[in-house]
């Protein structure tokens, strides 16, 4: 498919309004994607867990106007306050839809959003916000063309969604969702998340994800600024190959449910997104002291017990603790015995792999 697939040929006009409600999870990626092109295309094909747990859920109320209006006539709540420091980001995302959404001046929209997970914990919601509000918005396209089908409605979603936030793209659909055109593979595109389209053991079907909030509050770095960083950094062009080795490797790990490798693979991903950090000018560091503890104390177990707690890292000092189910009762006891003094408030999340988006009203 192509961009312009996405450009609604027939529409009704006699949608005068309507209510909606969906939730969208929120993903981690096990092969990073830091760094774009223009359009929110991605440097290098990624690959995420869906999450189950940590989610967006989001009303959308829409009400024909009386006539077309000049701006984007919306209102934006967090928690049923209204929230006016999101409405940049939302105008944004509008007029980058327009095109794909042409009836979007048409009518008035009222946003009323909540995440699961607590507001600056550390956990972005960009990710999870936009795959809900994404999934709203094409209600109104379907309500416009009940012909659509789910397929599209789907791949649709996750189109628009990358266009607010380029991982979103990962939180339509359950449970490995890849992102990105990869040559070798001979799969995926740029323009949406897919399911993972290789085989898959079933050990990764019910994988869990504790979330470690080493440090809430706000993130150091946006990802738009943390992007823009591998533009012209120096070891760019070897780590864009270096994801889409990862990639490759993922295809044989998954299919042989390989844990060993997988645990190699994730690590050395989420390290790398943190060394292309330090690397860069301006550099930073995004871990704290206790992301450092938490990980020795990892290591240390994995060789104590011989069990598989792997962990990986958004662009943040928070840990991802990712397992097996049937390591679940070990690996909880550990975590509770040695890696809550590390957290902030002692607070954590008990997440699993999740099944994507659902449409609740
Ligand atoms: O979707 P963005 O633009 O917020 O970028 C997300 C980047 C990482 O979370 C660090 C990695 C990823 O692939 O999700």
């Amino acid at each position: 498919m192509t961009e312009n697939d996405f450009v609604p040929k027939t529409l009704s006009s006699d949608v005068s309004d309507g209510l909606v409600t969906w939730k969208a999870p929120s993903n981690i990626a096990l092969v990073k994607y830091w760094g774009k092109l223009p359009d929110q295309i991605p440097a290098n094909a990624s690959v995420s867990f869906t999450l189950q747990v940590s989610a967006t859920t989001t009303t959308l109320t829409y009400r024909k106007l009386e006539k077309e209006s000049k701006d984007f006539s919306f209102d934006i709540f967090l928690d049923d306050k209204p929230k006016p420091d999101f409405a940049p980001k939302i105008q944004t995302f509008l007029s980058r839809i327009e095109k794909y959404l042409p009836f979007l001046k048409t009518y008035h929209l009222e946003i009323r959003t909540t995440n699961s997970f607590p507001h600056s914990s550390g956990i972005a919601s960009s990710a999870s916000g936009m795959a809900a509000l994404a999934l709203c918005l094409m209600e109104i396209e379907k309500a416009k063309n009940p012909e659509i089908t789910k397929l599209y409605f789907d791949r649709k979603a996750s189109f628009l969604a990358r266009l607010g936030s380029g991982s979103a793209c990962r939180s339509i659909d359950g449970e490995l969702v890849q992102w990105g055109k990869h040559k070798g593979l001979n799969s995926g595109t740029d323009l949406y998340g897919i399911p993972y389209p290789h085989k898959t053991h079933p050990v990764f079907t019910d994988y869990q994800d504790t979330i470690l909030l080493v440090h809430q509050g706000q993130k150091q770095v946006s990802s738009t600024v943390g992007h823009a960083l591998m533009e012209g950094h120096i070891y760019a062009d070897q780590r864009f190959r270096q994801a889409a080795h990862n990639l490759e490797r993922l295809k044989q790990i998954f299919e042989e449910g390989d844990l060993k490798s997988f645990i190699e693979v994730v690590e050395s991903e989420a390290l790398t997104l943190h060394a292309m950090m330090m690397t860069s000018i301006p550099y930073f560091v995004l871990m704290k002291p206790n992301t450092l503890r938490i990980i020795e104390h990892i290591w240390e177990f994995r060789k104590r017990t011989g069990l598989h707690p792997c962990f990986t890292l958004d662009a943040g000092a928070n840990v991802h603790l990712l397992y097996p189910n049937e390591e679940r009762k070990e690996i909880l006891a550990f975590i509770k015995d040695e890696l809550l003094d590390f957290c902030e408030e002692g607070k954590y999340i008990e997440d699993q792999i999740g099944q994507g988006a659902t449409k609740l009203a």
